[in-house]
């Protein structure tokens, strides 16, 4: 972590953005102090009418997992390496990564609320819940397993708020998309810092890399929201029907896991890597085979019917 920390400020140059440059919600949202506040709510609602069920319910997870930004913080903080006690550089990334990513939840919270379809009190809820529930992804306190992680993670949040940018505007909503749209390269820059990480790592740590990348794919990459739930519920208990509308919906599938993880054998050349030792050998094996095996199971996996099952973080 001392060596990558060596490049700390080239990092944050080439991929985090200065708060005096960067996008703020506000901007994309009605100024409240204008004269036409009241009617620009009113359009916004009439935006907002022809947004589907299942979008909403997926447009208001990954609400709810933004602002669990708390939990990602502190984790990242916690990681060796890393923390607040170390002078290398590393707490100045996990501060200005937060405060980018702060914004995200901020734009979405403000823009649902006014949209007047969604029960905010509900979604609150469900968002105290998911950040006292915190989060566990197995990867301990490992930065190579946690940088794994946050690199999967910042392409499925790129991927997640790609796909809701393009509906809104297929519903005719051509704000939420562009705001949607801002989000999702956000999480794209941060993918290439994260991707850049390891890429570095493999260069000088090439078998315990391998090692770690294998492990997270053998527990799986669990989703930042898998603890989901709404009032009254056991904790997780509503991850599963938001992760099916995403699936349902197409925004995010067990396909879209499957493409990230090869895009990511790829980027880190997974199959031409040298020098590494017996083990690392056999991970980079069952590395390589993985994709096609998620493939035959996703072909196989059949769609699931919507269930009867209420989000009440929906109005109407
Ligand atoms: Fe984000
Ligand atoms: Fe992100």
């Amino acid at each position: 972590m001392n060596f990558l920390a060596q490049k700390m400020d080239a990092s944050i140059n080439n991929y985090l953005t200065q708060a005096d440059n960067n996008w703020q919600p506000s901007e994309l949202l009605p100024v409240s102090s204008s004269d036409s506040f009241l009617e620009d709510i009113k359009a916004l609602q009439e935006e907002c009418k022809e947004l589907p069920y299942d979008y909403l319910a997926v447009l208001v997870g990954n609400i709810i997992t933004e602002e669990a930004l708390p939990t990602y913080e502190t984790w990242l903080m916690d990681l060796e390496g890393i923390g607040k006690n170390n002078t290398n550089g590393w707490s100045k990334w996990v501060r200005m990564w937060t405060a980018e990513e702060n914004r995200h939840g901020d734009l979405l919270n403000k823009y649902v609320y006014l949209s007047g379809r969604i029960n905010m009190q509900q979604m609150e809820i469900s968002t105290q819940y998911l950040i006292s529930d915190g989060l566990d992804n197995g990867a301990a306190c490992d930065p190579y397993r946690n940088f794994v992680y946050t690199s999967f993670q910042e392409l499925a949040t790129n991927v997640s708020h790609r796909r809701t940018a393009t509906m809104a505007k297929k519903y005719g909503n051509a704000k939420l998309s562009r705001i949607c749209g801002v989000i999702a390269a956000d999480e794209a820059r941060h993918a290439n810092a994260y991707k850049s990480f390891i890429a570095q790592v493999f260069e000088v740590d090439p078998s315990e890399m391998m090692l770690a990348f294998e492990d997270m794919m053998r527990k799986k990459i669990v989703m930042p929201a898998h603890f989901l739930r709404q009032q009254g519920e056991k904790i997780g208990a509503t991850f599963s029907h938001f992760s099916d509308a995403a699936q349902r919906l197409g925004v995010y599938t067990t396909l879209d896991y499957t493409d990230i993880l090869e895009s990511l054998t790829k980027e880190w050349n997974i199959k031409n890597l040298t020098g590494l030792t017996d083990a690392a050998e056999k991970a980079r094996d069952y590395l390589m085979g993985l994709p096609e095996r998620f493939r035959k199971i996703a072909e196989r996996t059949a769609i699931k019917a919507p269930l009867e099952y209420e989000f009440n973080w929906i109005t109407r």
